[in-house]
């Protein structure tokens, strides 16, 4: 598929389709910070009350570098990996001690805090400061493998790199943030892994999975 031909489509299908989730009436790099580590976590539905009880308790991330560390594991309850919880916390106490309170706005210096890799710095940096750069996750495996016919093994550490340098191609020329939340979307709701709804895609006449009947090999992943 043309690589124009799936950004239009896909702008397109966003700009009905999009879910309006409580992150995307703000533009604040705490507030979706905050979110996307919830989600690294767990799904939107479940995520969604997590980021509401976060956000009405502490509204600044200066609120949560001042919170007991106790108090937020108690408010972090249920959704698991402690360690992430952590890092959250001491996320928020270096950006409000070295920072001044204020996320940097790159993806380089947003990779250097704690509890932020590639795809967080990435979505962070897009959505809240509108820079360039693509995130990479299982949504954009799927979506760009199926669409494009990669069929490069996810389960190969070497392989983001190949899916990055697509999708940073393709937010050339968008605007960063919707072209990210796009592809989440679409991968989420219309491009699933199980039984995705070609039947409503408006991407099938140049979708190479469609078209070849792979929707269900694509994305290749081996078992390591
Ligand atoms: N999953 C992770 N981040 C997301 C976002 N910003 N919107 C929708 N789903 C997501």
């Amino acid at each position: 598929m043309e690589s124009e031909i799936f950004v239009n489509q896909l702008i397109d299908w966003y700009r009905h389709q999009k879910r309006d989730l409580p992150w995307r009436h703000s533009k604040d790099p705490y507030k979706i910070w905050l979110s996307e580590i919830i989600l690294q976590q767990t799904r939107v539905a479940q995520g969604m009350p997590y980021y509401l009880r976060f956000v009405e308790k502490y509204p600044s991330v200066e609120d949560l570098a001042n919170a007991s560390e106790a108090e937020v594991l108690r408010l972090w309850q249920g959704l698991g990996y402690y360690s992430r919880a952590r890092n959250l916390h001491a996320c928020a106490k270096t950006v409000a001690s070295d920072y001044e309170g204020k996320f940097p706005s790159t993806f380089e210096e947003l990779l250097k805090l704690k509890g932020i890799g590639r795809y967080t710095a990435a979505a962070i940096a897009s959505i809240a400061f509108d820079q360039p750069n693509a995130v990479v996750d299982g949504n954009v495996y799927r979506v760009l493998s199926r669409v494009f016919g990669i069929s490069d093994d996810i389960a190969d550490s070497k392989t983001l790199r190949i899916f990055e340098k697509k999708a940073n191609q393709l937010i050339q020329g968008q605007k960063p943030g919707e072209f990210n939340q796009a592809i989440m979307d679409f991968g989420a709701i219309q491009c699933t892994p199980r039984s995705p709804s070609c039947a409503i895609c408006p991407m099938t006449a140049y979708c190479y999975a469609f078209n070849q009947g792979k929707q269900d090999a694509l994305p290749v992943k081996s078992k390591k």
